[in-house]
């Protein structure tokens, strides 16, 4: 059987930046990822850091190209009753958000622990867990045909939404299930604006965001159950070009499209003997808040900090109360991500009451220094600072 310090499930960025952090501090570690190199490397999801998340990438050593190709945003605009208006995050918070894609952080986490001999299998699937609440935890996974075991003495389930960590761990699971889904587009068409837009129509959500200022990453809210089909190209340009109220929006070639259901959910607790659950495998947010990678990253930070305790003094306070040091900020973004959800999507009936209190609640943050400030706090650190408190 083949050996590890600590074995990790998944190549997304709770796994990738928990190795990173790992190997800084001297610990070897092995990512099993179930999927190929490219389709990692390809899968196009997020796109908001935090400033605190970026922080760490650039801190760990992995933040060069980010700095050099990612966009640093000082506020959003919120689009709504046929105006839009910019809420100026660096003037109400002194914190500014990175437009940087998530393959684009896989790409370089993946580049750097190769490049520094790390270990990820790729096409390995990781099937069954054993002796988690023993100090000699196994892994087994399936390449090909064949199965395999890996020791190792912690496990890191990092495996997201759909992975096997999440059901080894006896648990609460608190759960809501939005009837919203979000079509996405992510198109060979320059930003129509210089930085975000959240945009509240009667039709529904929409955003437009962006990867570069050739590259458009676009969004508008469907139902959960939407066929796809049903959305042909002149559609869903026109669609947003009416939402985000953008008469000009040209369209581009699309080059990635695809429809998220809306989802939260929380795992408590987040560990299990020497199994700890980390990112998407713990818990789910939507999207609106922009908050699920910044809570990956936020998470591993605590267990590799953790880990690195125990490696070097053997002691376990860090690991033991890596759940509680979790949970609190997990619950902040949950929040502000169901305040974000619900500030801005339409009902599944499309109640008119529901979208005027909308309206009513979009003004005051725009009128509201506090109530700016209060979005602003929530949007640029709720995940990786103290998300409004300090
Ligand atoms: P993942 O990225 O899901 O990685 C898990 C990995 O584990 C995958 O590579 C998977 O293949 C692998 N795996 C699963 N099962 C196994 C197994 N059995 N064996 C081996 N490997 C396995 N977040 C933000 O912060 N900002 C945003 O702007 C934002 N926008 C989003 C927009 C959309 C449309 C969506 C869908 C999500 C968005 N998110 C956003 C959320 C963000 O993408 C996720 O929170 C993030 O990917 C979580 O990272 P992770 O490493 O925990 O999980
Ligand atoms: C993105 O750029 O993909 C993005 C931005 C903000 C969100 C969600 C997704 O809230």
């Amino acid at each position: 059987m083949e050996r590890t310090r600590v074995g990790i499930i998944g190549a997304g960025p709770a796994g990738l930046t928990l190795s990173h952090l790992l190997a800084r501090a001297g610990i070897e570690s092995v990512i099993l990822e179930l999927r190929t190199r490219q389709y990692t490397e390809s899968r196009v999801r997020a796109g908001v850091l935090e400033q605190g998340a970026a922080e760490l990438l650039r801190a760990s050593g992995v933040g060069e190209r980010m700095d050099r190709e990612g966009l640093v945003h000082r506020g959003i605009n919120l689009q709504f009753g046929g105006g839009r208006h910019h809420i100026d995050f660096m003037d109400l918070t002194g914190r500014t958000i990175m437009v940087y894609g998530q393959q684009e952080i896989v790409k370089d986490l993946i580049a750097a622990r190769l490049q520094a001999g790390g270990q990820i299998l790729f096409e390995a699937e990781a099937i069954r867990l054993d002796g988690v609440l023993g100090d000699r935890p196994t892994i087994t996974y399936r390449v090909g045909g064949e199965e395999w075991e890996l020791g190792c003495d912690f496990v890191a389930a990092c495996d997201g939404a759909h992975g096997i960590g999440r059901a080894a761990v006896p648990s609460t699971v608190y759960e809501r299930v939005y009837p919203h889904g979000w079509l996405g587009i992510l198109a060979r068409t320059p930003p129509a604006s210089s930085e975000l837009i959240y945009a509240c129509h009667e039709n529904g959500f929409s955003l437009h965001s962006m990867r570069s200022p050739e590259v458009s990453r676009l969004y508008l809210q469907v139902s959960a159950d939407e066929n796809l089909a049903d959305w042909p190209e002149d559609r869903i340009w026109d669609e947003l070009r009416l939402r985000l109220a953008e008469p000009d929006l040209r369209a581009g070639e699309i080059i990635d499209i695809g429809i998220t259901a809306l989802h939260s959910l929380v795992i408590e607790p987040m560990q299990h003997g020497r199994l700890y659950l980390a990112g998407d495998a713990a818990h789910i947010v939507p999207p609106t808040g922009a908050k699920g990678m910044n809570l990956a990253l936020a998470d591993v930070q605590t267990l590799a900090i953790a880990l690195v305790a125990w490696y070097q003094s053997g002691s376990t306070t860090l690991l033991d109360t890596y759940t509680e040091a979790c949970l609190g900020r997990v619950w902040r973004a949950q929040q502000f991500s169901a305040f974000m959800t619900g500030l801005f999507h339409r009902t599944p009936k499309g109640d008119p009451f529901e979208h005027r209190l909308q309206l009513a609640h979009l003004s005051y943050i725009i009128r509201s220094r506090a109530a700016a400030t209060s979005l602003a706090e929530n949007y640029t650190s709720a995940a990786t600072g103290l998300g409004g408190e300090d």
